[in-house]
């Protein structure tokens, strides 16, 4: 527990649940580390965030011996540092990206996955991640039509030949599953919900090889009616959800598009090189967005693994035609461990500063030798969190996740690719688990709001933690977040130049998020 850390900060109280926050009802499936687990009567809950009077400082503790955003204040000390101690230096001289925030996709499966609970228990997962006393989610994103995470296959065009898209139609996956979980989303959050949509595939009638799935692109070339009625396809799609009252911050031109361009691929595609791309958005996709009422919404290219930077920018933001009508890259996390962020997303930053990065989707579970839901596992809330901060430290704006939750067999996914998500449903018993990746998330989301600004933490010395700081958007309080991956405990000092120093320790195992006011 926590008494241990007493004798070492000397100040520190606990500081939890005066205003009723609740506790994680843990429970262990024999992982390394426990879920919290939530039925129609009981969810753990978070109180608001109080940042102490300037002096004082809050830490949020997660731990993989089972504390959930447990949260402890203390004072800064004006002692001196000495040679020996590990001391992380905020400064704020050094000040990098704006952030637009954190959260995840509402894939057909989630929604069903959260629609089939009982009202109370629905209730208790949707404020779990929207509501002040949850996770402060503020990013949602969307697939335009069906993906491998839907029961079935559809896009919203299926008649072959309708060119003037006569018979577009949103289909039941949006009015009946995904708008009202996003209008419920909405309704439960105070932080403004920024939606992004991605199409997986567009009607196989305007693709090469005549299907949903495979190696297959648009008919055509950019600047022919299939170009065009794919682009228009876009402003259909927002036009509809309009009607709804649901709009949109940013699209992104394709999920994964060199999915597309391989043979076989499973599911929902549609294969684009970079250079395809970039025709397509010069002569059709770019256009179209100017002269709709959604000039407002950002163009994303990418969507698809880093591994692909700086090339994939290189070929689109080169070209002045194309160029002019893309606002941010954005990343999915799948190949991370074999490519280095720096040649890929520093590189990318430094030669197109004013293009934002954006972490479009990641989940575990997904390799085939460490497939689907594992309840409990530790390291996979450890993997979002070391990747998280690797992003930030390279300039990434924001992180989505991948499906809001999942059944307890990762699914349902037509194709069968079952895979993890931060929360699991058990519909049988009318429960959900939180996971360890749920609670990493929140130690990003919940307490680095949209505008949030990176700035400069510098380390003394090498150390195994992994570490990134931020200011609020008014500059009025500063947010370090403190990952160790490894199994001894760290002492260190965090110093804020203006106020003196932090006095603390990183547990073995553990993410912490200290908070704290400056002015
Ligand atoms: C709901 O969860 C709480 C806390 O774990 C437990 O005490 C209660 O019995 C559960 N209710 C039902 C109906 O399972
Ligand atoms: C810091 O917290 C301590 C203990 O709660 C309290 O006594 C002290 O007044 C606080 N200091 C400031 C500057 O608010
Ligand atoms: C959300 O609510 C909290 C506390 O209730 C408040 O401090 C914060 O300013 C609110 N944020 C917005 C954007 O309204
Ligand atoms: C959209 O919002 C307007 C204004 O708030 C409201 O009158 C209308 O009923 C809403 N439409 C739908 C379909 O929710
Ligand atoms: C712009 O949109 C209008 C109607 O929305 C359409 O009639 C016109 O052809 C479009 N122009 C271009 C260049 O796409």
């Amino acid at each position: 527990m926590w008494s241990w850390f007493l004798p070492i900060l000397g100040v520190l109280v606990l500081a939890r649940g005066s205003s009723g926050g609740r506790l994680c009802a843990p429970l262990n499936f024999g992982q390394s580390s426990v879920v919290c687990q939530c039925n129609a009567t009981y969810c753990d809950t978070l109180d608001p965030i109080v940042v102490p009077s300037v002096g004082n400082f809050s830490v949020y503790e997660t731990s993989q011996s089972g504390k959930r955003l447990q949260v402890m204040s203390g004072t800064f000390t004006k002692r001196q540092p000495s040679p020996m101690d590990l001391v992380l230096t905020l400064n704020d001289k050094k000040k990098f990206q704006t952030i637009k925030g954190f959260g995840g996709a509402v894939t057909d499966s989630a929604a069903l996955n959260i629609l089939s609970l009982s009202d109370e228990t629905k209730e208790n997962l949707l404020r779990s991640y929207f509501s002040e006393e949850g996770i402060g989610y503020n990013i949602l994103r969307v697939p335009m039509g069906s993906c491998d995470f839907s029961t079935r296959i559809y896009t919203y065009l299926d008649t072959e030949g309708d060119f003037s898209m006569k018979t577009f139609s949103l289909q039941v996956e949006d009015t009946k599953l995904k708008i009202p979980l996003i209008q419920k989303a909405k309704e439960l959050s105070n932080r403004s919900i920024s939606l992004f949509a991605s199409p997986w595939t567009s009607p196989p009638w305007m693709k090469t090889n005549g299907a949903i799935t495979g190696k297959g692109t648009l008919k055509g070339k950019p600047g022919d009616q299939y170009h065009k009625t794919w682009a228009n396809y876009f402003i259909r799609f927002l036009d509809e959800y309009a009607k709804l009252n649901v709009t949109f911050w940013a699209v992104t031109v394709e999920n994964e598009p060199t999915a597309g361009l391989v043979t076989d691929y499973p599911f929902q595609s549609l294969g684009f090189t970079p250079e395809h791309m970039r025709d397509f958005i010069a002569s059709d996709l770019g256009p179209a967005f100017a002269n709709s009422s959604h000039k407002q919404v950002k163009i994303m290219i990418l969507d698809d693994n880093r591994l692909l930077l700086p090339y994939w920018a290189k070929v689109i933001l080169s070209d002045l035609k194309a160029a002019r009508y893309v606002h941010g890259i954005a990343v999915h996390w799948y190949l991370d461990a074999i490519v280095p962020a720096d040649v890929t997303l520093g590189r990318t930053h430094q030669l197109y500063p004013d293009y934002f990065l954006f972490a479009s989707e990641a989940c575990t579970g997904f390799t085939p030798w460490n497939k689907g839901v594992q309840l409990g596992c530790w390291d996979r809330g450890n993997q979002y969190s070391h990747r998280i901060i690797e992003d930030l430290n390279y300039y990434v704006t924001g992180w989505t996740d991948w499906n809001l939750a999942l059944d307890i067999e990762g699914g349902p996914t037509w194709v069968e690719n079952n895979v993890d998500s931060p929360i699991i449903v058990d519909l049988s018993k009318d429960v959900f688990y939180k996971q360890p990746m749920f609670y990493h998330m929140a130690h990003f989301s919940k307490f680095i709001p949209e505008g949030s600004r990176r700035v400069g933490l510098d380390l003394n010395q090498g150390s195994q933690l992994e570490t990134v700081a931020f200011l609020s958007p008014d500059g009025s309080v500063a947010v370090v977040v403190v990952l160790n991956r490894e199994s001894v405990d760290v002492k260190f000092l965090i110093s804020d130049p203006s106020l003196g120093v932090i006095d603390t320790v990183s547990p073995a195992n553990s993410i912490q998020t200290y908070i704290w006011r400056r002015q």
